[in-house]
């Protein structure tokens, strides 16, 4: 029995086998137990010598118990460690995270440029009301932008502004000159959507105002746009044009070495020399709030593109619906680059 019970508490393979073991030789009634219950039947002589055979074995049982169960204890343990384990060495787990809109990416892009030559940046309501939309830039009554099917109206008489350009007006009333500023934002437009027309896009206005602002001081500073955008190979082109709020008026259009070879005009924006009907409107605003006019013989330009061009030749995106359509093939792409 000695050897039976060394032999299964030695190959236990855990604790609860190991006290299934204990229970059937040393337990209540184990073997061992009612061995030794079996004592008071034998004579004296006889007693002694079983009882202290049976104790012997009991001894051993109980010594290879011990034994046996520090090393599973002590396996379990390690086992548990081991699962347990936290290698810091390994990498994190990448955090999902967001990006900004290529849209934003460009407008970051050119709001670095303008910055950099010290233009203030400024955003402006997108509901405005048809003096400052158009009537204080000179777009008289029956201009075709005022036709309804360009603009949103709004039931009150108000609208969706159709360009960034009546932030000119709102910051030339409430600033004195001299001044430079780009607005950001968006405009709407009441038109059927195509590939290359939405809704709703937006803008970056430039404006200003000094003494002696001239046409040459507008080429250079859409040059230097271009050159901040393109590199120093880029180029610029300005064909007349009109803009009922400038005078003369132009569109512009950049060149550049495209590594992908296919340079061709990208068609930026518009822009030209402040009209003297939009000085003469704003100082009729600053009068009626008690401000004195100060805009009489002062010059100015201004200029205005669309952020949706730049990024759709940027990163190749061929419908610019697909910046609006939140559409996650899209827009993955540009998560993690902000
Ligand atoms: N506001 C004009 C447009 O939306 C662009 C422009 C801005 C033209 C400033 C000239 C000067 O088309």
């Amino acid at each position: 029995m000695r050897e039976e019970a060394l032999q299964a508490i030695q190959s236990a393979p855990d604790l609860e086998t190991l006290q299934a073991v204990k229970t059937r030789y040393v337990g209540k009634s184990g073997l061992v137990t009612k061995e030794l219950g079996t004592l008071g039947k034998l004579p004296p002589e006889e007693r002694k010598r079983r009882g202290a055979e049976i104790n012997a074995v009991r001894q051993a049982i109980d010594a290879a118990l011990q034994g046996r169960e520090a090393v599973l204890k002590r396996a379990a343990l390690d086992a548990k460690l081991a699962s347990e384990a936290v290698d810091v060495t390994l990498p994190g787990l990448p955090l999902p995270s967001g990006g900004l809109h290529p849209i934003n990416r460009v407008y970051e892009d050119l709001i670095g440029i303008y910055e950099r030559m010290g233009y203030v940046v400024v955003e402006g309501p997108e509901v405005e009301d048809e003096h400052h939309n158009f009537e204080a830039l000179n777009v008289p009554w029956y201009h075709p932008a005022r036709d309804l099917q360009d603009t949103f109206w709004l039931e009150d008489g108000r609208l969706l502004r159709t360009h960034t350009s009546p932030m000119q007006i709102r910051y030339m009333v409430d600033h004195e000159p001299p001044m430079k500023v780009v607005v950001r934002g968006k405009v709407y437009r009441y038109e059927a959507t195509d590939a290359t027309h939405e809704a709703m896009f937006h803008q970056l206005e430039g404006l200003v105002v000094g003494d002696g602002v001239s046409m040459a001081d507008l080429k250079g500073t859409i040059a230097e746009m271009a050159r901040g955008l393109y590199g120093p190979s880029a180029k610029v082109r300005f064909q007349p044009s009109y803009y009922p709020f400038v005078e003369p008026g132009a569109d512009f259009a950049v060149w550049w070495d495209n590594p992908r070879g296919e340079s061709k005009w990208l068609e930026l924006g518009g822009c030209g020399m402040i009209h003297p009907n939009v000085f003469k409107a704003v100082d009729d605003l600053r009068e009626v709030q008690g401000k004195p006019r100060v805009y009489g013989g002062k010059a100015g330009f201004a200029f205005g593109l669309g952020p949706e061009r730049i990024a759709m030749l940027k990163y190749g995106i061929p419908d610019i619906r697909y910046f609006y359509a939140n559409d996650p093939r899209v827009l993955g792409q540009f998560r993690g680059e902000l």
